[in-house]
């Protein structure tokens, strides 16, 4: 299904929450690269999206200035402020939260506290279509400009897929 297919007019918001170590590299990324694809495709009405990390060492800060230097270059604003998840609210606040790597996976979900809660947590490798070789978008911080560029790839990809995926389920709801 193309992505306008999407009905513009429909009540349905679909809250994306995107997770990662830090709140100041790949989530704030992924929250930038999905923001833009979703007005691009005139859906901006239809999400409400955010990111957070599971540390809280970075609250307060904007994102690492190298991911908003690489961002800026493909023509993002990566300017989200950190946050810490907190699963008391976001839980209850988002329908999906979207983890990086595995170490945020068992992290999460070691915060959740129901089958429902453990089902809203999913892996963004499960919608990279484009890159076989890879298992998690791998954190980027100890890297050089190589590995942000390669982060942005891997998230370009995954929110592709998952934009995809849920204009799919517009047509087969709960297809996700
Ligand atoms: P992120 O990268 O999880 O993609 O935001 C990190 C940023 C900072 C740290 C770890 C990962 N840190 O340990 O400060």
């Amino acid at each position: 299904m193309e992505i306008n297919n999407m009905n513009k007019e429909s009540e349905k918001l679909y809250k994306i929450l995107f997770i990662c170590l830090g709140n100041i590299c790949r989530s704030p990324a992924a929250n930038a690269v999905m923001q833009k694809m979703v007005d691009d495709a005139g859906l901006s009405a239809r999400f409400l999206i955010d990111s957070a990390g599971i540390g809280n060492w970075h609250v307060g800060e904007l994102p690492d200035k190298r991911m908003r230097n690489h961002g800026f270059k493909r023509g993002y604003q990566v300017n989200h402020i950190a946050r810490q998840f907190d699963a008391r609210t976001d839980f209850e606040a988002f329908d999906y939260i979207i983890v990086m790597d595995e170490d945020n996976y068992k992290n999460i979900n070691r915060m959740s506290q129901s089958d429902k809660e453990k089902k809203q947590v999913i892996r963004m490798i499960d919608y990279i279509t484009e890159h076989p070789e890879a298992t998690s978008v791998p954190d980027p911080y100890y890297g050089e400009g190589k590995d942000f560029d390669y982060a942005l790839d891997l998230i370009e990809d995954g929110c592709r897929g998952l934009l995809q995926r849920l204009c799919e389920s517009e047509s087969t709801p709960n297809s996700l």
